[in-house]
């Protein structure tokens, strides 16, 4: 019996990592070193949602590599949470030239992988990282400093949408706001902070 006629092979972390790393659906694939599916433990408390791989990350095939990515470490230390524990994944897979946003159609081609890993890791609660995430989970037009901080929904996981730390690196003043979100997760997660 071909292979392609067995029984269906059921989703993992694994298999989203590869389909990534062969996925064609938009034109960010022409410009990537390594694909970055994401990475973290099936079944992690928290989901980080960040906007795509900067140059760093797509050397590596790792998100959150760079100087964001070291906030973000740190950020997650400040309520008690190593990398190790947390999922972190980005709206898109690949990276964007340049480090431009990613387009609306960029997002919306990558956007069946993060529904997949979402569904796959179950977390509690998805720390959304900037405006481009927010879009991504909560729908277009929505500004990150109007509904940072506030809980919302996505099925039944909390979500709290947040400064993406590469701003926090540029307005270092909204460090205060953002911990107060960290804080709401922290609590929400029964993390003493
Ligand atoms: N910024 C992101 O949004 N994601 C990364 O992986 C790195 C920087």
């Amino acid at each position: 019996m071909p292979e392609e006629m067995g029984p269906p092979v059921p989703d993992s972390l694994d298999k989203i990592a590869q389909e990534v790393g062969r996925c064609v659906a938009c034109g960010l694939h022409q410009g990537r070193t390594r694909a970055v599916p994401g990475e973290g433990p099936l079944h992690a408390r928290l989901m980080v949602v960040g906007e795509g791989p900067g140059q760093q990350e797509d050397e590596a095939g790792r998100p959150f590599v760079g100087r964001a990515g070291q906030l973000l470490t740190d950020m997650l230390r400040a309520i008690h949470l190593e990398r190790h524990e947390v999922f972190i994944a980005n709206v898109v897979k690949c990276r964007p030239p340049e480090n431009r946003n990613p387009t609306p159609a960029e997002a919306e081609a990558c956007a069946p992988f993060l529904a997949r890993q979402i569904a796959l890791v179950d977390p509690e609660v998805v720390l959304v990282l900037g405006r481009t995430a927010a879009e991504a989970l909560m729908g277009p037009g929505v500004r990150i400093s109007a509904i940072r901080g506030v809980w919302t929904t996505l099925g039944h996981r909390a979500l709290m949408p947040t400064y993406h730390p590469a701003y926090l690196l540029r307005d270092p003043r909204k460090k205060v706001e953002t911990w107060e979100d960290l804080k709401r997760v922290a609590q929400r997660l029964s993390i003493q902070v």
